[in-house]
């Protein structure tokens, strides 16, 4: 059979990658970002429950309501604005379908993306699909910091979505309510259309505050902002997210949404819409839940070698191994799972063109016990190969 792919270059990506090699090599794996307690089992329960209730038929196409309605009410918790179930909510497969939608619905053959690296992986691939290309702008390491010049430098007549991360992972770096004051000129006046992937909402640290494009006046009317179930419940395998946009965005993106899966498992937006009802509170002790574990493993491998590199958010800590080797990051986090038993991700599969680095991200959603084996694991590879 003959055909072309769509996407020649596209292999399978650095999380599979590392998983697949942790188990081949008996490693330890916190590459890839997933907690590996359990969840609420009130949460548990009440899927249970729902199920058992008779839960079971397809769920309307734009989520079941008292999930979009409890979803508005966090909203209004956490950024003091309320929007409107019926018309600025999508319940979708994880945040990763709403990200696909939201690209898919804006961006025409033609048509350029802006996105910044090191770039969650999902966002090109969607905007080639949609006959788009991607213009990456670099941020360098350790700051990651967003130069808005060179942003409003790369804008153009065919500019028409630019994707924001924030928390941002794989840097760990937040964007500041002055870096959305500044995007909101950049577009002001423009058909250009923000994604604002937003999935670490809740998981800030030292006392910072999430600035949310639902939240700003400007952008909340020209963004898509997606948000995950899987980060915030702790179920990164239920793949529940949702999309907020104003009405004629998210008319788009529902467009896009109904044939894509069409609506989402029924059962479990019942039970988080209940849980949400039973448990308001979920969300606000995220962000020191997630502290104490970054705070346990910097803690540890602080002067080991594995430098901690400060974190703002997301359930990520990235460490620099220069003390260590000077190894490219993907060669050296090859030899950690073999030598250390150890499951890292390298950041350079998420640039276009890495600079020099050597960095590895860390995924600390993990038990504690699983936290100090890895930084025991750590530590006593450091020891044995601590350079001159
Ligand atoms: C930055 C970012 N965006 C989106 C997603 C996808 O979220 P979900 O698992 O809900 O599809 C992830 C998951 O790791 C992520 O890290």
């Amino acid at each position: 059979m003959r055909f072309s792919s769509k996407l020649p270059d596209v292999g399978t990506t650095i999380f599979t990658v590392m998983s697949r090699r942790a188990l081949e090599e008996g490693a330890l794996n916190i590459g890839q970002g997933f907690p590996d307690y359990p969840i609420d089992p009130r949460l548990a329960e009440s899927l249970t429950a729902v199920i058992a209730e008779g839960r079971n038929q397809y769920a309307p196409m734009e989520g079941v309501l008292e999930l979009r309605e409890a979803i508005a009410a966090k909203l209004e918790r956490s950024y003091a604005r309320r929007v409107d179930p019926h018309s600025e909510i999508t319940v979708t497969c994880g945040g990763t379908e709403a990200l696909y939608d939201a690209i898919q619905a804006v961006v025409s053959p033609g048509d350029e993306v802006i996105i910044f690296d090191p770039a969650y992986d999902a966002y090109e691939p969607a905007v080639r699909l949609a006959g788009g290309r991607c213009l990456r702008i670099a941020l360098s390491p350790p700051a990651f910091r967003v130069d808005w010049d060179r942003v409003r430098g790369t804008i153009n007549d065919r500019t028409r979505l630019i994707i924001i991360n924030s928390p941002q992972n794989p840097s760990c770096t937040v964007l500041s309510s002055e870096d959305l004051d500044a995007l909101a000129a950049l577009i002001r006046d423009r058909p250009i259309t923000v994604l604002a992937d937003e999935v670490y909402e809740h998981v800030l640290y030292d006392g910072r505050r999430h600035a949310s494009v639902v939240a700003h006046s400007e952008l909340k009317e020209s963004s898509f902002a997606v948000f995950s179930f899987g980060k915030t419940l702790h179920a990164t395998g239920w793949r529940i997210g949702y999309c907020v946009a104003p009405p004629a965005l998210t008319r788009e993106l529902r467009k896009v949404h109904q044939f894509n899966t069409f609506s989402i498992v029924a059962p479990l937006q019942y039970a988080i819409a209940r849980y949400l009802a039973a448990a308001p509170e979920v969300a606000a002790g995220l962000a020191a839940f997630f502290q104490a574990k970054r705070d346990l493993l910097a803690g540890r491998l602080r002067g080991s070698g594995f430098e901690p590199v400060p974190a703002a958010g997301t359930y990520f800590q990235l460490v620099d191994y220069r003390a260590l080797s000077a190894d490219g990051d993907t060669d050296f986090a090859d030899r950690l799972i073999r030598e250390a038993k150890i499951a890292t991700i390298p950041l350079s599969p998420f640039y276009a063109a890495p600079p020099p680095m050597t960095l590895l991200r860390l995924c600390i959603a993990k038990q504690d016990a699983t936290l100090n084996e890895a930084a025991d694991r750590l530590c006593s590879f450091a020891a044995k190969h601590a350079r001159g």
